[in-house]
C-alpha cells in the first residue's frame, strides 16, 4: 500500500520532487465498488453496450428499441425508451428500504439546517409539481429557476422533471441583465426565486434583481417567490405569487410523466467564444445514464455515504452531482448555502465533521484559497469521515492536489481530479479509485466506454494538442437551444465528425492525460466560463469606452482573473475613478463572476494586418513579462513595437 508508506508529516515539498505515483490502497481496492481491471478492455470492444448496461440500472417505463442512433452531430440514445428523471430519482427509493434515509442534508449559511428524507423529497416534489400542472405547464415548457441554494431549487427541478417541463437554473450570482437574456432565449413564461439568499452573511436581493430582469421580459407571466430571508419585496399582483400559496391547495400526488429517452430534459447556459451564451441542451435517459454510473463508479458510492458537493446548483457540476447523480443513485446528499469563510474559515470543514461527510467534491480553486489560509482551519475539525475527495472545474496544481491530499484527506483518501464540461453533462477524463494510479495534476484516463484523444492541428494523434472525444456518449449535448449553425460551428468542425473540447491536453507515456486549459476565448476564472467577448461587450456598452479587449491572465488562487485593456473615447480621462466604474458596470452587466481584476488604459489595442486582436501578446503585458507598469498603455509607441516583436516572433 504505496500512500500508507507515505507518513502524513512528510513535508509537502518533499512530495512534490519524489514524483510520486499513488496506487490504490488494497482495502480500498478490495471493497470499491468498481474494481474489475477488465472493465477498460469490456466497454471498449463494445461502448454501447457497455452503456446499455449502465442504462438497465435506471427504471424505464417502456425500454428502449435501439440503444444509439449516431447522425453525427446528432446522437440519440436508448431510442423509443421511456422514464422518467423524478421517478428515478425519488419513486424507486420510496417503494423499498431507502424511503427514511436521509436524501438532503441541507445547511443554511446562518446554521440553521434541514435534513429531508427520500419520502419527504418525495412529498415535497410530487405537491410541486402538483401546482405547477395545475397552473398550467406542461410538458415540454422551459421554467427558469433562479434561486438561492436552498432545498426548494433541487425541489423545483424535480417538479419540473416530474411533468416533463424543461428547467433554465440561472446562478443566483448573474445579473438581472443576465437574467433576461437568459428568459429570452428560452422563452421561459415562468420564472421560480426567492426573495433573497445568505451569502457570506449578507443578503443576495434575488427578487429585487429578477423584477428588474422582467422590465424587460413581458413574456413571463408568474413569479414564484419563495420566502428564504424575510427581507420586504415588492409583489406584482396577477404575476408574483408566494411558494407557499402556490403549492397550498394542490394535490399530495403527482404521477411522473413517461418521457421519451430524447426529451428535453435541461437548458443550461455557458459561455462560449462570442458575446451570447448558449443554451446547452440536455436529454432526459441518456444524461441521467451518464451522471447515475459516473458518480456512483468515480464516488466509490457506498450505502453508508454521506456526499458533499460543494458547488452551487447554477452550475452544471450541481445538476449532475449534487441533484440528478446522487438522487438517482438513492444516495445521502449535502447541500450548502453559503462561503466557506462564513462565519469563519473553517465553516466547511465544521459541516464535514457536523454530518460525518465521507466523499467530498470541490474545486481547485476553494483547494488554493484553503492552502493560502492555513492548515489551522481544517486541524480544527475532525475530519476523520473522510474517504475520498475530488476536485473538479479547472486544472489543478500538483502542489494543490498534494495539500488536498494531505491536509484534508490526512494522507488517506484518493483524489479523483475529474474533467468534464457543461456540454459533456457528465465526467469523462478521471481515476477509478479502486483501479487508478493517480499522479497529482493529471485527470488520468477517460472513463470505461469514453474515447478521447489529443490530435494535433491536422488531426493526428500528438502528446500535446487539441482535446477531442471521437465517440458519442450517453449525456453528451444534443446541441444549442435555437442555434444549430453554432452547434455544429462550435464543436464539430474542427474536425470531421469528432467532438472538439475547446481544450488543449498533454499525454504522457503512460497515455494519462494533463489538462491544460482552455485554447478558444473562454477564461475559466475561479472554475466558471467567462467569455472574453461577454466581457468585451459590457464594456464598450459603458458611455466613455472606445474599444475593449479581455483576456484571462494567470493568478495564484483563481486559476485566470480577469485584464481588460480599454481604449477610452476621445476627451476621456482613463482615471481611477473611471477604473472602478468600468469594473463596477461589468458587474451589473454580467454579474460579479465577471468583474475584472485590471483595467488597464491602452491608446491603442495590438492588432494583426486582418484586425485579429492579439491575445497572447496582451497575456504577456498583463502577466508583466513585457512591461514593468502594467497600469497604463498609454503609449501607442509601446504597443507598435510590441507587435512588431510579436509580429516577428509569430513569422
Ligand atoms: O477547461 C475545462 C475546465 O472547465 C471547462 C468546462 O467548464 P464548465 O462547462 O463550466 O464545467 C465545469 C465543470 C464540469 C473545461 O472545458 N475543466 C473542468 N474540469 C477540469 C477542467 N480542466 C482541467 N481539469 C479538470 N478536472
Amino acid at each position: 500500500m504505496a500512500q500508507a508508506k507515505v507518513k502524513a508529516d512528510v513535508p509537502i515539498e518533499a512530495l512534490l520532487k519524489e514524483k510520486r505515483k499513488f496506487p490504490p490502497s488494497k482495502a480500498f481496492v478490495k471493497s470499491a465498488v468498481m474494481n474489475r481491471k477488465t472493465i477498460y478492455a469490456e466497454a471498449q470492444r463494445n461502448y454501447v453496450k457497455f452503456w446499455e448496461q449502465r442504462a438497465r440500472e435506471l427504471h424505464w417505463f417502456k425500454p428502449w428499441k435501439k440503444a444509439l442512433e449516431w447522425r453525427p452531430p446528432y446522437a440519440k440514445w436508448f431510442v423509443g425508451g421511456k422514464l422518467n428523471v423524478s421517478y428515478n430519482c425519488l419513486d424507486r427509493h420510496v417503494e423499498g428500504p431507502r424511503k427514511t434515509r436521509a436524501a438532503l442534508i441541507w445547511e443554511g449559511e446562518p446554521g440553521d439546517s434541514r435534513v429531508l428524507t427520500y419520502w419527504d423529497l418525495y412529498r415535497e416534489v410530487n405537491r410541486f409539481a402538483a401546482a405547477l400542472k395545475r397552473h398550467g405547464v406542461r410538458k415540454g415548457d422551459r421554467v427558469t429557476i433562479y434561486m438561492p441554494m436552498v432545498p426548494e431549487l433541487p425541489i423545483a427541478m424535480l417538479a419540473c422533471t416530474r411533468i416533463g417541463a424543461a428547467h433554465s437554473v440561472i446562478f443566483g450570482g448573474f445579473s438581472p441583465e443576465a437574467v433576461r437574456e437568459r428568459i429570452h432565449d428560452a422563452e421561459s413564461t415562468l420564472v421560480i426565486t426567492a426573495d433573497g439568499g445568505y451569502r457570506r452573511g449578507g443578503t443576495v436581493p434575488l427578487k429585487k434583481n429578477t423584477d428588474e430582469a422582467l422590465r424587460g421580459a413581458p413574456g413571463v407571466k408568474t413569479v414564484i417567490v419563495l420566502k428564504r430571508t424575510g427581507e420586504p419585496v415588492e409583489m406584482q399582483s396577477g404575476r408574483d405569487i408566494w411558494w407557499d400559496d402556490f403549492v397550498k391547495d394542490a394535490g399530495a400526488r403527482c404521477p411522473a410523466e413517461p418521457m421519451d429517452s430524447e426529451d428535453l430534459l435541461y437548458l443550461l447556459y455557458t459561455s462560449g467564444s462570442t458575446g451570447k451564451p448558449k443554451g446547452i441542451i440536455h436529454t432526459t435517459g441518456g444524461y441521467l445514464t451518464g451522471v447515475t454510473a459516473t458518480h456512483k463508479w468515480i464516488f466509490d458510492l457506498h450505502d453508508d455515504d454521506v456526499y458533499w458537493c460543494t458547488a452551487d446548483i447554477g452550475w452544471v457540476t450541481g445538476h449532475s452531482y449534487i441533484v440528478y447523480g446522487p438522487l438517482a443513485n438513492g444516495a445521502t446528499t449535502v447541500m450548502y448555502e453559503g462561503t466557506p469563510d462564513y462565519p469563519d474559515k473553517d465553516r466547511f470543514w465544521r459541516i464535514v465533521e457536523k454530518y460525518g461527510v465521507t466523499i467530498c467534491y470541490t474545486a481547485p480553486t476553494a483547494i488554493r484559497t484553503f492552502m493560502k489560509w492555513g492548515e489551522e482551519y481544517p486541524k480544527r475539525c475532525d475530519l476523520s469521515s473522510l474517504r475520498l475527495l475530488g476536485s473538479v472545474g479547472e486544472p489543478i496544481n500538483p502542489e494543490a492536489w498534494v495539500w488536498y491530499w494531505k491536509v484534508i484527506g490526512g494522507g488517506r483518501c484518493p483524489v479523483v481530479d475529474t474533467w468534464w464540461q457543461t456540454e459533456t453533462g457528465h465526467i469523462l477524463i478521471t481515476p477509478l479509485p479502486g483501479l487508478t494510479t493517480l499522479k497529482p495534476g493529471s485527470a488520468t484516463l477517460p472513463f470505461p466506454g469514453v474515447d478521447a484523444e489529443v490530435l494535433d492541428e491536422k488531426g493526428n494523434p500528438a502528446k500535446s494538442g487539441y482535446l477531442v472525444l471521437r465517440k458519442p456518449w450517453p449525456g453528451m449535448l444534443r446541441g444549442i437551444w435555437g442555434d444549430p449553425d453554432r452547434f455544429v460551428k462550435q464543436y464539430w468542425s474542427k474536425y470531421d465528425n469528432i467532438y472538439f473540447t475547446g481544450d488543449g491536453a498533454k499525454r504522457d507515456e503512460d497515455g494519462y492525460f494533463w489538462l491544460l486549459g482552455r485554447v478558444d476565448d473562454v477564461m475559466n476564472v475561479s472554475g466558471h466560463r467567462v467569455s472574453t467577448m461577454e466581457v468585451e461587450s459590457a464594456l464598450v456598452d459603458h458611455k466613455s469606452v472606445a474599444e475593449a479587449a479581455v483576456i484571462g491572465k494567470m493568478h495564484d488562487i483563481k486559476g485566470q482573473a480577469i485584464a481588460a485593456f480599454v481604449t477610452v473615447k476621445s476627451g476621456v480621462d482613463g482615471s481611477p475613478q473611471l477604473m472602478d466604474e468600468l469594473k463596477g458596470h461589468v458587474a451589473k452587466k454580467i454579474g460579479a463572476l465577471a468583474r475584472p481584476d485590471d483595467i488597464i488604459f491602452s491608446a491603442e489595442l495590438p492588432k494583426t494586418r486582418s484586425g485579429k486582436i492579439m491575445r497572447r501578446l496582451l497575456r504577456d503585458i498583463a502577466e508583466g513579462r513585457a512591461l514593468g507598469d502594467t497600469t497604463t498603455l498609454a503609449d501607442p509607441a509601446v504597443v507598435a513595437s510590441l507587435k512588431s516583436k510579436y509580429e516577428e516572433q509569430e513569422a
